[in-house]
Order: C-alpha cells, then structure tokens, then sequence
C-alpha cells in the first residue's frame, strides 16, 4: 500500500472491496464483498429517472491505543432509515446496516490510517432504487452499497478558517422538502451555489428559503455560532453560548448532537432557534460541522447583495477549538468516551 496518509485530502480513493446487498420481494439479502466497483443497473432504474437516492457518510479512526473505533454508526443507520422512508424506499434494517459497515471494515482494513496522521476510514453507504420504471412513481426493488475510503480532512489545512458565501438565488431545499433527508439531490441542486462559492476558495451559507432571513446549513454541514455575553452586575461571569438553527430544512447532524453534548458538558448555554443572518455581528466564533468537515471554523461571512461582510475570528477561536480537540480526542480514543459514542474493536 503506498498512500502518503498525511497528505489525504476529502477524495476518494479506490478500496479494495465494496459492501452490496440487494432487496428483492420485500426481503434483503445478506451483505456481502465485491471488488466489481461497478453496478449492472437498469437504464429505467428510479434511482436514475426520479432521483431515488440516499447516502450517509461516517467515520472510523485508528485510536492511539492501537484500538479501532467507529463513531455512533447507529445514528447513521437510523437517519438512513429516515431517508429510505422520505423518498419511498425500504429502510435498511439497522443490524444489515452494521454489517456492511463491520465487514468494509474488515476486508479494507490495510486502508484504514496509522494513528498520528489525522486521516479516518471514511464509510459512504448508498441507498439506490433499482426498479426499471418509466411511469412516475417508486420503485419496490433497492441495493445497498458501502463504499469505504481514507480520507484526509474536508477543507484544506487541517484546522483552519474558511469564508462562506450567502447566496439568494440558490435554495439548498424548502422548508418541509428533503432538506431533512440526505438524499444526492439536495447536493446537485446546491452546485449551483457551492461551484461558484469554491471556485473563488469559499464555501457557501444557504439560508431559510422561505424569507432568506435565517441561517439554515453550511454547504454540506450544519452551522454552529458562539455568543459571548457579561451577565450580572456585581458579580460579572461570562456566559457562552452554543447557538446552532432550528429549520425543518436542514440535516440533523450527528457531529452537531454531539457536539451540543460536549458544549454542555463544558458549561456553555446551548441553543438551537432560527438565527437571523444580521446575529453574526454579535457571535465572536462561527463554524460548521459535520462528519466530513468535524469542526471548521469560520473566519468571514460574506453578503455580496448587501455589500456586507461579517468578521468572525481570523483564527480559531478557544471555545470551538475545545469542542474540536474534545470531540477528536473521544473518537481518537485519548478521552474516556463517557457516551458510549463508539463502537470499539480490538485489532
Ligand atoms: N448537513 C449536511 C447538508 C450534510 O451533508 C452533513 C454531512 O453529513 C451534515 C449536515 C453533517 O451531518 P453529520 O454530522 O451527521 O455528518
Ligand atoms: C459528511 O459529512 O459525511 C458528508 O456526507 C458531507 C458531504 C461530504 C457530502
């Protein structure tokens, strides 16, 4: 194997088996391991004509006890099963779920990073409507697929700041639609928005679509700001708070959940409501956050139509910064993992 791990960025690189499982006749087959990458697949299938698609994306991470760890995979299978149900297609039970996942991580085990390099085994799961139909509809017939690569970090640099972009011209996804769900075709229609945002080096910040006022996701993340206020008069103690959006257009992230748990535990104030895009002139830290992405902080939010740009911090500031290295150093095994959060294998 000659994969220079430290140089990893968030691409692919081709594994040596993927996980498939088909289901037929109201039943799933057993997940089992291929090295063919490529689907025999109906021209007709939905998945091609009506979009029927859902993916996931989770980690597992090479601990500095040599132990590997994979990170609440449960959670992954449940919102897929929640994504499975929003477009029509048979939830993947949870335990063929956690099969696939064990067995890519068994029969790839060589792709799975050295401690100390920073790069995880990235697991994609793939849900596909395989059905050949032409009339509009779903299908009755679905294939499961766990793709596993070792991936690097999201953004380039390994925790740094990154600019987002407001554009009012994109909507990510409408409020009540599949903003919700992680299904491929909230991220085509976001292209729209994304190519131009990383053409420039940026990343883009979508708003609720329905008034463009409050802040909904970041690109393929969700958003986090950090409020800091001096409460009390005689006694003056600072209170921080955790401020993440509360819309029923954006993904339920499982970093975000965890996150909110360790901002707890930290003594933060933690929030989640619509947040108005004019508040980030009140937050001293921004970030977005997410499995591929873990904590990126923000240092600028621009807003080309209002000719305005809101100045976070030009560095990462203390308070994500601390959820960052609390957070890695549960999944890294170098913290006691008080939650249970991951599923630990001896090898
Ligand atoms: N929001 C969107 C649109 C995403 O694609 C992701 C990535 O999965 C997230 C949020 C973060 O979710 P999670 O932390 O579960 O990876
Ligand atoms: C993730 O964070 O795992 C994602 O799936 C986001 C993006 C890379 C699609």
């Amino acid at each position: 194997m000659n994969i220079d791990w430290s140089k990893l960025g968030f691409h692919y690189t081709e594994p040596d088996y993927i996980v498939r499982a088909a289901y037929h006749d109201g039943k799933w087959e057993e997940p089992y391991a291929t090295q063919d990458k490529f689907l025999h697949l109906h021209v007709s299938a939905t998945c091609l004509q009506y979009g029927q698609e859902a993916f996931e994306g989770l980690k597992a991470f090479r601990g500095v006890d040599g132990k590997i760890r994979i990170f609440r995979w449960r959670e992954n299978a449940k919102r897929m099963a929640k994504s499975a149900e929003g477009l029509y297609m048979a939830p993947v039970p949870e335990e063929i779920f956690g099969k696939a996942i064990h067995l890519a991580l068994e029969k790839n085990i060589d792709f799975l990073p050295p401690y100390g390099t920073g790069a995880t085994l990235y697991f994609r799961p793939l849900l596909i409507g395989t059905t050949p139909r032409l009339g509009v509809g779903p299908g009755r017939d679905f294939e499961f697929i766990v793709i596993p690569s070792p991936i690097g970090p999201y953004y380039p640099g390994k925790f740094h700041c990154t600019t987002f972009v407001v554009n009012r011209h994109v909507d990510r996804a409408a409020p009540f639609g599949t903003g919700t769900f992680k299904v491929g075709g909230n991220y085509a229609s976001s292209f729209r928005a994304t190519e131009p945002a990383h053409a420039q080096g940026m990343d883009c910040l979508f708003l609720d679509a329905r008034y463009h006022k409050y802040i909904d996701e970041c690109s393929a993340a969700n958003f986090i700001g950090i409020k800091e206020s001096t409460k009390g008069q005689s006694t003056k103690y600072n209170e921080i708070e955790y401020l993440t959006p509360r819309s029923s257009a954006i993904l339920p992230s499982i970093t975000n959940d965890s996150l909110m748990t360790l901002a707890r535990e930290q003594g933060y104030k933690v929030t989640r409501r619509h947040i108005r895009l004019e508040e980030l002139s009140e937050m001293s830290e921004a970030a977005a956050c997410g499995t591929a992405c873990v904590i990126s902080p923000i240092d600028k939010v621009i807003d080309p139509e209002k000719n305005k740009i809101y100045h976070l911090s030009d560095e990462p500031g203390p308070v994500l910064t601390g959820l960052y290295h609390a957070l890695r150093d549960i999944q890294f095994g170098r913290a006691e993992d008080k939650h249970h959060w991951c599923e630990v294998i001896e090898n």
